[in-house]
């Protein structure tokens, strides 16, 4: 795990990541090895998203003597950006598998680049929970800038944004724009072309996830 270039940014390198990365990038993947891809690696992005997590400590008795016991001690909430972050939304799940999940629905508009909403379901308690917002892409960053700071409207004071790969563009505008969010991201590529799609990429995540390609 290596930090760069931006501050508040953690790079995830492993080689699991490494070939599945590979796998989604490839545009012969077909549906079912692009989803399993995509989940195994939403499993170490979401680990990772996790460590710094506060415990409690209690007593308990094992069958031999008594010993102490941890409980995660912050609520938390995982924020899926319709519809491609419903594919990292599971992995967290199965971590803290009694987080509340909100929904924000948000298509970015192809001619203008610039983010649509078209939904959004926030649970109570957003105020003290830790908020993982998760989308597998990073572009121009304009619909994670919009789902971070409507969260912020709606109150959310404890952020971090997960997503599987990242353009220099988008970790830029959340830089400057939410410097207190932490960003973990599986890769971090070259750049963005003229349609604003990352480059190398991998296409349309949630085309290639819902096989609506
Ligand atoms: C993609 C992706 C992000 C957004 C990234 O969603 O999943 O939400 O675009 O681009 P940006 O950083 O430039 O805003 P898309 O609009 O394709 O919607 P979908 O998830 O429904 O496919």
């Amino acid at each position: 795990m290596t930090s760069r270039p931006f501050e508040r940014v953690t790079l995830i390198e492993h080689p699991v990541i490494a070939r599945d990365l590979t796998i989604l990038r490839d545009i012969n993947t077909q549906t079912d090895d692009f989803r399993g891809a995509l989940k195994r690696i939403a499993v170490i992005l979401a680990y990772h998203a996790l460590k710094e997590l506060p415990l409690s400590t209690f007593p308990i008795e094992t069958p031999v003597r008594e010993t102490t016991g941890y409980d995660i001690d912050q609520d938390i909430i995982v924020v899926p950006i319709l519809r491609a972050g419903l594919g990292l939304s599971d992995a967290l799940l199965q971590f803290i598998p009694n987080a509340k999940v909100g929904h924000l629905g948000m298509y970015r508009d192809e001619q203008t680049h610039q983010p649509v909403d078209y939904y959004s379901n926030i649970p109570e308690g957003i105020e003290e929970a830790m908020v993982l917002v998760v989308d597998p892409m990073l572009a121009t960053g304009g619909s994670a800038d919009d789902a971070l700071s409507y969260l912020k409207k709606e109150g959310a004071q404890h952020l971090r944004f997960i997503s599987l790969i990242s353009a220099p563009e988008g970790l830029q505008k959340l830089d400057e724009n939410h410097p207190d969010v932490h960003t973990i991201t599986a890769a971090i590529d070259e750049k963005l072309n003229d349609d604003a799609f990352i480059v190398p990429g991998l296409g349309d995540a949630g085309d290639r996830y819902f096989g609506t390609t």
